[in-house]
């Protein structure tokens, strides 16, 4: 049956209908119900599910709006072995999870370099390949920052399938003001364009709200998204952390979004993004579950379809902070998966025990 989105009032979408559909104050329910109807369409009422293994808090960056940066001195710093990651993989495979998502700081130990006796590549591909054996059907994603297109390569090569990296802005000036000079919007897409080449299932995404950002900024992240086509595209609103540089600058707070206005922009352009991206898994993210309760029902409403609760071992997960009050816990945490289908079909969706790859584009 063909697929008749093209019919749709919003769509084509130009670019005023854009910045008009995210500058307008408070909740959009038409907006919202045409995202769903369009999910809908392609994906059903299905939700996947995606199980989050934090691997490792420590990170060589030093973004200035992250809780795990480097110059973070108060962190308590941890990293997961691969028995213990294992373990949380044969939990989360009894608890019907398909996927598993290990996520890092840029940690040497995983990294693309020599490090120690072992390769940090090494490690992580041993690991990787180790899952993809033991679950075969099962997916491996990464989400373990920019490295080097052969780092890639042989990941790839042990079994990962897909790569989260959000490239944060598309545009050079924002870029700059929420990272270091030691890090560049250039090698951020050099990474996103060699994971694509090397055939992963990419996804690319950002914070809304951060400090600095304006609609247009967001505008160039949509431009930029529609000539990298990503798989899955994963946005949450910024929430600050005050042992970092934004955390502690009166300017950066006095300028931010409130709350509220943080939550409806991030619904409204998950429904923007759905409208245009119709195939994309978009995750209703955790940041988006801890700015408001019922955060993340809301974010399914307006067209997510992925949830990735944590499957961390439940003594770390405080740790990997990356701004403050974190959920992990209640619906959050993967141990609690009944609770969490109960409110997915309260929401009138249901979560599958599948793979939950890509449809075609
Ligand atoms: N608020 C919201 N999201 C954040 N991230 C990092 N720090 C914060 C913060 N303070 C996001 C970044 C990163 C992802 C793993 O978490 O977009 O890519």
């Amino acid at each position: 049956m063909a697929i008749e989105i093209s019919d749709s009032k919003f769509r084509p979408m130009d670019d005023n209908t854009i910045i008009a559909l995210l500058s307008g104050k408070g909740p959009d329910e038409a907006l919202y119900e045409e995202a769903d109807r369009i999910r809908r369409e392609i994906y059903g009422d299905a939700v996947y599910l995606r199980g989050l293994i934090e691997i490792s808090n420590y990170c060589r960056n030093n973004c200035y709006y992250c809780g795990i940066r480097k110059g973070n001195t108060k962190l308590d710093r941890y990293r997961l072995d691969k028995d213990t990651i294992l373990a949380c993989c044969r939990d989360g495979y009894a608890l019907g999870f398909r996927t598993f998502v290990l996520q890092g700081g840029e940690d040497p130990y995983y990294g693309d370099e020599p490090y120690g006796s072992t390769d940090g590549d090494e490690r992580l591909c041993d690991i990787v390949s180790e899952i993809h054996t033991r679950y075969p059907d099962c997916a491996v994603t990464l989400s373990m920052g920019e490295r080097t297109r052969e780092s890639y390569q042989r990941l790839f090569d042990a079994g990962a399938r897909r790569y989260l990296l959000r490239h944060e802005s598309a545009s050079p000036d924002l870029y700059r003001t929420l990272h270091p000079a030691e890090m560049s919007l250039e090698n951020r897409m050099r990474c996103l364009y060699d994971l694509k080449e090397i055939g992963y299932q990419v996804g690319a995404g950002l914070m809304v709200g951060a400090p600095g950002q304006t609609l247009d900024h967001l505008l160039y992240d949509i431009h930029f998204m529609q000539r990298l086509q990503p798989d899955m595209i994963g946005i949450g609103p910024y929430l600050r952390h005050s042992d970092t540089p934004f955390g502690r600058s009166s300017a950066q707070c006095a300028q931010g979004l409130h709350r509220e206005q943080k939550l409806n922009l991030t619904l409204r352009l998950l429904a923007v993004l759905r409208i245009l991206f119709p195939y994309a898994l978009l995750p209703s993210t955790t940041a988006l579950g801890t700015i408001d309760p019922e955060g993340r029902t809301l974010g399914l409403k307006a067209g997510a379809n992925v949830i990735m609760p944590n499957l961390s071992p439940a003594e770390v997960r405080d740790q990997y902070a990356i701004y403050e009050n974190k959920l992990s816990t209640g619906a959050e945490s993967a141990q609690q998966v009944a609770l969490l289908k109960q409110q997915v079909s309260d929401a009138g969706y249901q979560i599958v025990t599948d793979i939950g790859d890509v449809k075609c584009h």
